[in-house]
């Protein structure tokens, strides 16, 4: 079976990732220089599988450790995980941002290039469809303006994988726009591990529940929805995860820049999120209503009809997996995978 190489695979959606493609039956490696992230998580993908994963310390920006990876291995395929994704953080520290982001986009597709590797899987986001375009998002909409230096790097290397396959007809390159990802692995070995506060909302309210902070603030009550709060297109990670084994098998067989929404189709609010997360696992979650936070969107959820089509992918779980493995993985592991 082919080799994976998951460039920034011991993060969140990389080790759910890996534990997909080994159950399909492929070989994973995985290459991370652990800056938001720790080994700790492959050992569990490793428990988790009863499969051997090689493990590499490296930064993907640096070419000559690159390559060494790909002399050790016959890699087929190559999934990009290997970014920095805190919004605020990209506002305060832009051209951190820029170098790490789009410099490891460029040495993956060089040093692929040196080794004739062709396919190549990236995490995108919903971030690229910016502010003005009309909901749902589908694949066919322009990209759109982003609030902040993070969404534009994902705009910028979405136009640079599509430039370098318009160039290499070899080349096989799969855009995946992820939604909003939460939930955990259900043997909740693995899951959301975000260093300091939280920017994100599901590990907010596991935090909260847990006792490790206080109250959760939800940003807004006076937004043009149903009950004031915004909506997101929130996907279980496992299902995000099933759909990188999709992704793969597809980039294997094609040629040219294909473009995926993974999310579920259907939005819930924040105040639906606590709610559901109340109901899934009998713990209260105290909220206040606080100021809106800048850059955020009313409304955005998924088009997931093409997903669907070409893939035969679609989200399985609901809000109820979604919280429940989040709660799981949380009050299982209450400082994450530090032991
Ligand atoms: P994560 O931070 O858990 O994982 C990213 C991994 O990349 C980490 O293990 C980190 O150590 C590694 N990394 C970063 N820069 C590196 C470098 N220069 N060299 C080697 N390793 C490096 O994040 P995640 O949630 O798993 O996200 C994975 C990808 O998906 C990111 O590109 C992110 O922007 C994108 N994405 C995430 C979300 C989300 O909500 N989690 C949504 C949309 C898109
Ligand atoms: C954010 C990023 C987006 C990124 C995505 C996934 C911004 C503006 N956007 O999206 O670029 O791709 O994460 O990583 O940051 N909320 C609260 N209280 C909290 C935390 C969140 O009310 O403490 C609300 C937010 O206002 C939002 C919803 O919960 O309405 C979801 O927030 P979050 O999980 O941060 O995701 P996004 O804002 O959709």
């Amino acid at each position: 079976m082919s080799t994976i190489l998951l460039a920034g695979g011991a993060g969140y959606i990389g080790s759910h990732t890996a534990v997909e493609l080994l159950q399909a039956g492929y070989d994973v490696i995985v290459a991370d220089n652990f800056c938001n992230s720790s080994p700790q998580s492959i050992k569990r993908v490793e428990m988790i599988s009863g499969k051997h994963v090689p493990l590499y310390e490296v930064d993907i920006k640096d070419k000559k450790a690159l390559s060494n990876v790909f002399l050790k291995h016959n890699i087929e395929s190559v999934i990009h995980f290997a970014g920095l994704k805190a919004v605020g953080e990209s506002m305060e520290k832009p051209l951190l941002y820029y170098s790490n982001n789009i410099d490891t986009t460029i040495s993956l597709l060089e040093v692929m290039a040196e080794f004739h590797v062709h396919n190549f899987i990236f995490s995108s986001s919903a971030t690229v469809y910016g502010t003005e375009n009309p909901i749902p998002y589908i694949e066919t909409m322009p990209r759109g303006t982003c609030s902040n230096p993070y969404g534009w790097t994902k705009v910028m290397m979405e136009q640079i994988l599509e430039d370098a396959a318009k160039a290499d007809p070899a080349l096989s390159v799969v855009l995946l726009r992820y939604f909003n990802p939460i939930g955990a692995h259900p043997s909740s070995m693995i899951g959301e591990d975000p260093t300091g506060i939280p920017n994100n909302l599901m590990p907010y309210i596991t935090q909260v529940a847990v006792g490790r902070r206080d109250h959760l603030t939800i940003f807004g009550n006076d937004y043009p929805t149903k009950d004031g709060t915004c909506r997101r297109d929130y996907i279980h990670v496992v299902d995000l995860a099933i759909g990188h084994v999709k992704a793969v098998e597809y980039a294997s067989h094609h040629t040219g820049t294909e473009i995926f929404n993974l999310g579920t189709g259907t939005p819930y609010s924040v105040n639906e999120i606590v709610e559901a997360f109340e109901q899934a696992t009998g713990v209260k979650i105290k909220r206040e209503y606080g100021a809106r936070r800048p850059g955020d969107i009313p409304e955005f959820y998924a088009n997931a009809d093409k997903a669907k089509a070409i893939l035969d992918w679609k989200a399985e779980m609901g809000l109820y997996e979604m919280c429940r493995d989040s709660w799981n993985w949380q009050r299982n592991n209450p400082n994450g995978y530090q032991i």
